[in-house]
């Protein structure tokens, strides 16, 4: 018998349940004993327990490790801030690792996609220190640290060397805010001192420019190392550039724990429905799968999504099919 994992598994709000299941289906499929440790998190325990976050979630993530998570819906403007920020501040799952990059059969402007993005995932204005000024005005401050920096930078460059990947792209807005995002990108060029013996490349780059030339030549780049906002934003237009929301996955990594989930959020326009893309859950599964050692089951997965994608057949209505998320998913598992 094969080693068995525990795993934490929160299928979240909106499309959360339904790209959650077939992502447990692949994996299990795949041939990994996996056993999963359900818990729910959002909306629907919200009422019971007077928060989208109860401590059972925490204690089994804390326990097991390692969790594959759905999206949840969080409210705007108001209410709890966020479970995703609450989960990466609370386990400093300090890197959101994004790998976006084009499959055959997806279409896309583009056709040699390969770049990974690394979002600082613990500061920025996502710290949450923000509060009002009577009713005029409303600060919110960006944080932004020399450890967090520095230690995103030698991840992107770690990533960059473990991957053979060529180049690290700083991005920033050091030109305006000098001291936050000038700290960041100080700490980015220092860390680059540290690899210049390696054939890693290093260069930097203003966000706004940088969103102009990845619209232009998305090819050109390799590892993107942003802080948070930056990376939040980035992510969804690289998901732009390669088919949409459906195919990006992404994992939230600290010391010794991992989330692994999807770029995308709850889309609660096509919960319910059978709509949802669950590629990129389940891709996030196959990071999960490599993160863990499994790297046949996830090679296995791998080809099996590349031959669904190019056969067309069986896609969901979002890559221009007409299957249900199950039927997605299915036809990957008969692939496998
Ligand atoms: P969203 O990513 O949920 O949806 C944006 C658009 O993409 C919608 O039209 C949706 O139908 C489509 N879409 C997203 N995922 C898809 C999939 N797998 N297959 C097909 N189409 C897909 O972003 P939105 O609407 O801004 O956010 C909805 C909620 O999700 C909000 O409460 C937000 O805070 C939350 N959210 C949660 C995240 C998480 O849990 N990690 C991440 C992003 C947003």
């Amino acid at each position: 018998m094969s080693k068995e994992y525990k795993i934490t598994l929160i299928p979240g709000d909106g499309i959360g349940p339904e790209v959650t299941e077939a992502a447990r289906l692949v994996i299990e499929a795949s041939g990994v004993n996996v056993n999963w440790e359900v818990v729910e998190a959002g909306e629907k325990v919200m009422e019971e327990y007077n928060t989208p976050l109860p401590n059972y979630v925490l204690e089994s993530i804390e326990k097991n490790k390692i969790a594959l998570k759905g999206p949840i819906t969080t409210p705007v403007g108001k209410g709890f801030r966020s479970v995703n920020v609450a989960l990466r501040q609370k386990f400093n799952l300090y890197a959101n690792v994004r790998p976006v990059k084009t499959y055959p059969g997806v279409k896309s402007r583009y056709t040699d996609v390969n770049f990974v993005i690394i979002r600082e995932n613990t500061e920025d204005l996502y710290a949450g220190i923000e509060h009002k000024i009577g009713d005029y005005a409303a600060e919110s401050i960006k944080l932004i640290t020399r450890p967090a920096s520095e230690r995103i930078a030698k991840f992107a460059f770690e990533l960059a060397k473990n991957e053979g990947r060529r180049k690290v792209t700083a991005v920033h807005k050091a030109n305006i805010m000098k001291f936050s995002d000038g700290l960041f990108l100080e700490c980015a060029r220092k860390v680059a001192e540290e690899y210049k013996d390696s054939d890693i490349e290093f260069e930097d780059v203003i966000v706004d420019a940088m969103s102009m030339k990845l619209v232009q030549n998305p090819e050109r780049y390799d590892v993107l190392v942003l802080p948070n906002l930056y990376g939040d934003i980035l992510s969804d237009m690289g998901a732009g550039l390669v088919g949409g929301l459906g195919v990006v996955p992404g994992a939230n990594v600290g010391e010794n724990i991992a989330v692994f989930e999807a770029v995308h959020g709850s889309a609660p326009d096509i919960a319910g429905k059978g709509l949802a893309n669950p590629l990129a859950t389940i891709l996030s599964g196959v990071m999960m799968l490599r993160y863990l050692g499994e790297l046949e089951a996830a090679d296995k997965i791998d080809a099996a999504v590349t031959k669904v994608l190019e056969d067309g057949t069986k896609l969901t209505q979002d890559l221009g099919g007409a299957a249900n998320t199950s039927e997605f998913a299915e036809e990957i598992i008969k692939n496998l």
